[in-house]
């Protein structure tokens, strides 16, 4: 290529990435619930290597992690969005309109109410003291969140180059394995989160086969125990740290294509038992 073919192609690529403040050649990702845990890895791993970072939360408020992050990555763009508010999902969509996104992050997720320590805690998902008003929430942000985010952002997925679809699941919506402790134990707990997270990958599936006709690759992570700030101080065995097992998944993603699409996978890319 010439040199002055060249120097014409960095002026478009320049004057491009000004007037839409987002590089047209660079990938996006938008990540739900990315302000800490998992999402926020995933926000930090995906600046880092120069993507563009639709980092969402849902507070009131701009969160200090993801303004520390947006001021080391300019490329990261905050945006408020409460997976069960469909009004804010539908103004995002309306503010996004037109812009590839490479791959669609759902993250954010309720898992319980009180701190995994708390003696007594999160009695409202033990058979016996089940809070049946409690489900609604837990599929309202499990469920129908990623739904609506995917019927929203279905056009952005479907105009980028890579037209990937991430869900969050757990090992907890796991059916074909009993609820087990490694000791034998069993650990009936969390009804109304393992319940949300198998039906999410219900959904998902259904997802990777309307969607498939178009390119669009859908799965699903158990993604592993990661030792994220909401477990507290609790010392659980075998947890990995976020920045190993966040790694692993994007190495994953990276590696998918449309042959994989309806597939529940580990960080690491094996299959998770369904
Ligand atoms: N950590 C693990 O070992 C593990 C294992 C299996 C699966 N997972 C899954 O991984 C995902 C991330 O969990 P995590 O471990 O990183 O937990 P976390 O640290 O508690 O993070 C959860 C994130 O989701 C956000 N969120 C919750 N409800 C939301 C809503 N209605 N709208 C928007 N954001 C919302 C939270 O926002 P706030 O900060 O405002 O609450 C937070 O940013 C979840 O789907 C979880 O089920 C985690």
């Amino acid at each position: 290529m010439s040199a002055r073919i060249k120097n014409l192609f960095t002026l478009l690529f320049i004057l491009a990435s000004g007037l839409t403040g987002h590089s047209p050649l660079a990938e996006t990702v938008l990540i739900t619930g990315s302000n800490q845990g998992i999402g926020l890895e995933f926000a930090r791993q995906y600046a880092a290597r120069g993507w563009t970072v639709i980092a969402t939360h849902r507070r009131e408020t701009t969160p200090d992690s993801l303004a520390q992050l947006a001021a080391e990555f300019p490329q990261v763009r905050i945006e408020r969005m409460d997976v069960t508010d469909a009004a804010q999902i539908e103004g995002l969509g309306a503010k996004l309109k037109g812009m590839p996104i490479d791959v669609l992050l759902n993250n954010a997720g309720m898992v319980r109410t009180d701190p995994l320590d708390q003696p007594g805690g999160n009695a409202n998902q033990l058979f016996g003291t089940l809070d049946y008003k409690l489900l609604d929430d837990f599929i309202h942000t499990n469920v129908a969140g990623p739904l609506k985010i995917c019927e929203t952002f279905i056009e952005n997925v479907k105009a980028s180059k890579q037209k990937k679809i991430v869900a969050i699941s757990s090992a907890a919506g796991t059916i074909t394995m009993p609820p087990f402790m490694p000791n034998g134990a069993p650990i009936p707990d969390h009804y109304w989160y393992r319940i949300s997270k198998t039906a999410l990958n219900s959904a998902m599936r259904l997802l990777s086969a309307q969607f498939k006709g178009d390119g669009v690759t859908v799965v699903m992570f158990h993604p592993g125990g990661v030792k994220v700030e909401s477990f507290g101080d609790l010392d659980i065995p075998g947890l990995e740290s976020p920045e190993a097992a966040i790694g692993k998944m994007i190495r994953t993603i990276d590696g998918l294509n449309l042959k994989d699409s309806g597939r529940f996978l580990q960080n690491d890319g094996k299959d998770q038992p369904w």
